[in-house]
């Protein structure tokens, strides 16, 4: 029996796979068998595994200045250079980082430091956040208030009218059309369910709205392009924040720098993670306009401190690890080679959208799920998530590494550096997989017509 409690983890079902060793986009078992990691990891390793200059970057750090805390204003040359390095690339003009561990722990400082915010300037009643249906956004009790996943609620009772918590559809059109509904008319219609939602709640209770520009756990999500435009016209009329949760789609991953040029907005508040460090270390970051820390100065002093901070808030080697990464995809033009293998990848997938399992594919840039679906011209759902368990375990069999995400929606976000060649492997793993999960569901009888 295991002392450890396994995240994110069916607890009746734990050790399922030992990994011991990475070597580029490839992992290896105790037995010696090779992966090629479809969703770099948990859609965070872009270098891949082993990266030599990335040791060493951390290494080094790690001979100098082992640990610095940050509390109390002190600092450290790392941090420094990592903070300006992120305002330099990020579409935020003057932005301010809050530097904490993971992704979720940067949804929380948000959630805080908006509280903060609209407290300090006389808002106090603005502290509501509309979150998308089926979102993930971590798992801290904020966050995972903030996620809408029902597996992540259930037995958890969390605080969610304390947290002030609204919620409105999932912009995925495949899913959530009606009858004979356009994209167009979908569109017109979840914005304005969205409108009567800010004017029921009042926006001067709605401090901001978060979404993933390209939704990872919910299914890859791809929103109709005139989207993301519209809602943020709809924010501005009634003066909203938009908050981007970059923690999937930064850095290069939906074929831009960031998912929010992708599609389409500017936001006033960006979450990062996974990427940021290319998972070498745990670090993320809380960019936030420099309205907002302005208004915070003063009353910090007031009360003593801003008070929120992490032992391992800019931690050395987290940052090094995380300027480093970034000094790669920058030298190496990595974010210009995922667009271009992207779109290879983005083919190949799409050659899957006849296979009388799939109901639809998508993705852009090197994200992409194909679902899975009981009856292809209905697009009517399998009743449980087991059909998409059974095909991530035949494509594991085959050595290939993916996730199903919402139920069955076969996720794909390898590693940035993947190449063509890999990406053909990694498609011809996939078509064995689906071939077998086609054969098991036409014996089950689970397929309908
Ligand atoms: C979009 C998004 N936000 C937040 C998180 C939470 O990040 P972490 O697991 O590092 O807490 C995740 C994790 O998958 C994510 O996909």
């Amino acid at each position: 029996m295991t002392s450890i409690i396994y995240p994110t983890t069916n607890l009746k079902q734990v050790e399922q796979l030992n990994i011991v060793k990475g070597e580029g986009i490839y992992v290896y078992d105790d037995a010696g068998n090779k992966y090629l990691e479809g969703l770099a990891g948990l859609w965070c390793a872009a270098l891949g595994y082993g990266n030599e200059e990335l040791i060493d970057a951390i290494t080094e750090q790690l001979k100098t200045l082992s640990y610095s805390h940050m509390f109390g204003g002190r600092t450290h040359k790392v941090v420094i250079e990592l903070a300006d390095k992120l305002i330099e690339m990020l579409p935020i003009e003057n932005g301010k980082v809050f530097f904490a561990n993971s992704g979720s722990e940067a949804n929380d400082s948000h959630m805080k430091m908006l509280r903060y915010y609209f407290n300090v300037t006389g808002e106090p009643q603005k502290h509501k956040i509309i979150a998308l249906e089926r979102a993930y956004h971590g798992v801290t009790l904020a966050a995972s208030a903030l996620t809408g996943l029902e597996v992540m609620h259930k037995h958890f009772s969390l605080p969610m009218d304390a947290l002030g918590i609204l919620r409105t559809d999932s912009p995925h059109y495949y899913r959530g059309r009606q009858d004979n509904e356009s994209e167009r008319e979908f569109v017109s219609r979840i914005l304005n369910k969205l409108e009567e939602l800010i004017v029921k709640e009042g926006p001067e209770t709605i401090a901001a709205f978060i979404a993933e520009p390209v939704g990872g756990a919910s299914g890859v999500v791809i929103p109709p392009d005139s989207y993301f435009p519209e809602v943020e016209t709809l924010l501005t009329k009634y003066d909203i924040m938009m908050w981007s949760d970059e923690v999937i789609c930064g850095f290069g991953r939906t074929g831009n720098d960031f998912g929010c040029q992708t599609m389409g907005f500017k936001p006033q508040l960006i979450s990062l993670a996974k990427q940021l460090s290319s998972a070498y270390l745990p670090i993320s970051a809380s960019v936030i306009p420099d309205y907002m820390y302005e208004a915070m100065v003063e009353p910090s002093a007031e009360a003593g401190v801003f008070g929120h901070g992490y032992t391992y808030t800019g931690h050395p080697a987290a940052c090094a690890a995380a300027l480093k990464t970034l000094e790669i995809y920058q030298r190496d033009k990595l974010f210009d080679h995922a667009r271009e293998v992207g779109v290879h990848m983005q083919q190949r997938l799409a050659e899957f959208a006849d296979h009388p399992l799939v109901g639809e594919v998508r993705g852009r840039g090197l994200i992409a799920a194909v679902e899975l679906v009981a009856n292809k011209k209905t697009g009517e759902s399998f009743e449980s998530g087991a059909v998409g368990a059974y095909a991530k375990q035949a494509a594991q069999d085959n050595g290939l590494l993916i996730r199903a995400v919402a139920g069955n929606s076969i996720a794909f976000c390898p590693p940035l550096i993947i190449t063509k060649e890999q990406i053909d492997e990694m498609i011809e793993k996939f078509d064995t997989a689906l071939q077998q999960t086609l054969d098991h569901v036409t014996r089950e009888g689970l397929l309908k017509s």
